[in-house]
């Protein structure tokens, strides 16, 4: 497959970095190109429709997310540095009939996944352990209704915070089957917490951890770092303690300052420099690999164990890792989607030649529209994007930026295009300021490129997002063919 693309001049790659390199990124975690702000609210409904059920056609694996929309308010809102859609808390009557609309949405998928296999679940939000006892099996009995095989042994987890994971919360998460847990801690400092305005105390953070071991579930912890007035010193210390506690997965997360969140507008002043930032995710580096943590992405880490239960691993995250895998070659049963339901879910449908079947999808971010479309027997999907080969190619190359390295042996199995022929004057930039090393047809990030991953996601998206953005770009025709 050719090149459709301009590539941009060497020195318009250098001057987008000089530009850039010193600015907090909005996004420090890039999953998908483009970036939904160019997702279409105006799209064909029947292409939509009919690029879904020709992907449930091909048999492929599924990584199934279920959005839960609410969070508890906190002064000030959105735990003062949260980008993610959310819904304030209603009560339970309010989670019961949104269960209820989850039900009538999934009803809307039974043709599309028919045929499919779901490989992993992730319960994310919003904050679903806000859910009460008997919600768990509710969720579980959804699922089941769009999977009736589903292996009771694939991993499940269900997203919360400390203070919620009560222990008949937990007994009931495990009991309906989930196997794994993923707790934002975010920071384990009870003054450094009181930023986001959460009543959350370190003690609830290891009481739930304590309890996820009874239980024997898996369990990841998020911790930000960059956070307020944090230290290197408070960062080691939380870190320090996390793994002392027995976890195996911790995703490392630097934060992302933007928009109106109250970190952004209000606590500017107190947050760490880009160069402390990157010192402290120097520092975390060597600690965690100190610890016998593996680096799996730019944020991810986990600490195999003797010990694992029938098929689960406890330091696995095999949604993450499925979704990173978007297809290891050019044949479809190796292909992976990324199937959503709820408030604010993604679907992804990507196939190695692009055209007409690739497509991210989201879902409504807004609760009333979301249960409007689905009481009018509707999808609630409000944009989508049709990607083109080169936006397919570029999603393939976001992913393995991820895990800091691409295999350019594989993306040319996968493409039938060389790597280094068509980003050659982005991979001279990026080798000349040392962000990257080439070895065994395998393209490294080290030094300061592991930090800038999303820069270098970026670049690699300059020429492609500057004719998206466009609002009359023409598509190449090579592109589409
Ligand atoms: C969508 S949140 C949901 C989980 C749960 N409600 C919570 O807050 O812990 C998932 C994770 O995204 C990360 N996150 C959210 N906003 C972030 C930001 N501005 N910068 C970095 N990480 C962020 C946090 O670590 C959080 O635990
Ligand atoms: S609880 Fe989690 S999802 Fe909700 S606002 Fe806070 S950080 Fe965001």
């Amino acid at each position: 497959m050719r090149s459709a693309v301009n590539h941009p001049s060497r020195q318009t790659i250098d001057d987008f970095i000089n530009k850039n390199v010193d600015r907090p990124i909005a996004n420090k975690v890039l999953h998908a190109h483009p970036s939904p702000m160019h997702w279409k609210t105006q799209f064909d409904r029947s292409r939509f429709d009919q690029a879904l059920q020709n992907s449930a056609q091909r048999s492929a694996s599924i990584n199934f997310y279920i959005g839960i929309p609410f969070c508890l308010p906190t002064d000030p809102p959105h735990c003062g540095f949260c980008l993610f859609p959310t819904t304030a808390y209603q009560g339970k009557s309010a989670i019961s009939q949104y269960l209820h609309y989850l039900a009538i949405e999934a009803d809307l998928y039974k043709e599309t996944y028919g045929q499919a296999k779901i490989a992993s679940l992730y319960v994310g939000g919003g904050t679903p352990n806000l859910l009460a006892t008997q919600h768990y099996d509710e969720l579980i009995k959804i699922i089941q209704s769009l999977f009736p095989d589903m292996d009771r042994n694939i991993e499940k987890t269900l997203e919360g915070i400390p203070q919620l994971f009560s222990a008949d919360k937990i007994k009931a998460i495990h009991e309906s089957g989930f196997n794994r847990v993923s707790m934002g801690v975010q920071q384990l400092d009870d003054r450094l917490i009181q930023y986001s305005g959460r009543k959350q105390t370190s003690r609830q953070v290891f009481d739930a951890i304590e309890m996820f071991h009874q239980y024997g579930l898996s369990c990841n912890v998020d911790m930000i770092y960059g956070w307020p007035e944090q230290s290197i010193d408070s960062m080691l210390d939380g870190l320090r303690k996390i793994s002392a506690a027995g976890v195996h997965h911790i995703t490392h997360y630097e934060l992302n300052i933007a928009g109106r969140s109250h970190f952004a507008t209000k606590q500017r002043a107190i947050l760490p420099s880009q160069e402390e930032k990157y010192e402290m995710y120097k520092v975390a580096k060597q600690f965690l690999q100190e610890e016998g943590f593996v680096q799996k992405t730019a944020y991810d880490w986990e600490r195999r164990s003797a010990s694992s239960r029938g098929n689960a691993k406890p330091w696995e995250y095999l949604y993450e890792q499925n979704l990173r895998q978007l297809f290891s070659s050019s044949e479809a049963d190796s292909q992976c989607y990324m199937g959503g339901l709820g408030y604010a879910a993604v679907n992804i449908r990507l196939q190695p030649d692009g055209g007409k079947d690739s497509f991210s999808a989201m879902n409504q971010r807004n609760l009333a529209a979301y249960m409007k479309d689905l009481a009018d027997h509707r999808k609630p999907i409000e944009r989508v994007y049709f990607h083109t080969p080169e936006d397919v190619k570029l999603c393939w190359i976001f992913q393995a930026l991820q895990e800091l390295s691409v295999n350019m042996a594989d993306y040319r199995a996968v493409f039938e295009s060389e790597f280094l022929t068509e980003y050659a004057l982005t991979v001279a930039g990026l080798l000349e300021k040392e962000w990257i090393v080439v070895r065994d047809d395998v393209l490294y990030l080290v030094g300061r490129g592991e930090f800038n991953v999303p820069l270098i996601q970026a670049i690699f998206a300059f020429q492609l997002s500057q004719e998206i953005s466009k609002p009359e770009a023409v598509i190449p025709i090579a592109a589409i063919e």
